[in-house]
């Protein structure tokens, strides 16, 4: 019961990765609660194991302040943090429209700094609390056709590494996780071509498997873990 007696919230826990964490974290004893856009069939079902499943457009700043008094009242306190919900809109640059840029950038890096900051008072009365960012390779190598994408993950690196310093004071510790090419919604938007050239390059010739990234999520929330800020963790075996 690594998580006993602690209120977690991850975004996005309809997603592939999201999902694992939810069940796990459950069963190590955490009150879970999880949002989700779209998938609310996939959200009922996730709730059997004992989570609650919030609907929240990130896109939608209003919506996150409707979402925060309704999350305050319903989990009272919050220790752990955790930003998964990703959107994606790929395109090359010659064909990608504003909005798809802003898109992207509103649901992965605009969000994850208007939530934390809005959840803040929560946190701050736990200590030590933790704010997870689920970050990407490409915020570091880019990737070609998905140049907004890969800003947002870059951006949510430097974010991670600033909000460290900054929070650090309060005892609120800011990681970033890259769970590495797992097989997903998203990577299932991706070409054959592509994804054989993924898996080509990675040493161990394999995905990443979410359950075993869901596993390192539940031992970094836990209180094992107490003295790490700042940091972001690769899951990827393929070289930067
Ligand atoms: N898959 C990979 O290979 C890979 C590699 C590196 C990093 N990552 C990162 O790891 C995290 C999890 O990835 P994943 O592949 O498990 O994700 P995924 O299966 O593609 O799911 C995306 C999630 O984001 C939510 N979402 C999308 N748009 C949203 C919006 N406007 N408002 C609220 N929620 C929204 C979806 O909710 P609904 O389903 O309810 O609509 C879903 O839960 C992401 O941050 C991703 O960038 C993934």
């Amino acid at each position: 019961m690594l998580l006993k007696d602690k209120t977690i919230l991850i975004t996005g826990g309809t997603s592939t990765l999201g999902q694992a964490f939810v069940r796990k974290a459950s069963t190590a004893g955490a009150r879970v609660f999880f949002t989700y856009f779209n998938s609310s069939v996939v959200a009922r079902e996730l709730e059997s194991c004992g989570a609650m499943g919030l609907p929240l457009d990130l896109a939608d700043m209003r919506a996150i302040d409707a979402f925060v008094a309704e999350f305050t009242k319903k989990a009272g306190g919050l220790d752990i943090l955790i930003h998964n919900a990703a959107a994606f809109a790929n395109a090359l640059i010659e064909q990608m429209t504003e909005k798809q840029w802003d898109d992207v950038l509103r649901v992965n890096l605009k969000a994850p700094f208007y939530l934390t900051r809005k959840l803040l008072p929560l946190l701050m009365q736990k200590k030590p609390s933790k704010v997870f960012m689920m970050i990407s390779r490409t915020g570091l190598s880019g990737l070609a056709g998905a140049a907004n994408y890969a800003a947002s993950k870059g951006g949510l690196i430097a974010m991670t590494k600033s909000l460290a310093k900054e929070l650090g004071r309060k005892k609120i510790l800011v990681n970033g996780v890259n769970p590495g090419f797992m097989e997903s919604g998203m990577t299932r938007s991706l070409s054959e071509k592509t994804l054989q050239i993924n898996l080509e390059e990675s040493p161990l010739k394999s995905y990443s498997d979410p359950e075993e990234v869901a596993d390192f999520l539940v031992y970094l929330a836990s209180d094992q873990m107490r003295q790490v800020t700042g940091q972001v963790f690769h899951f990827e075996s393929r070289p930067f």
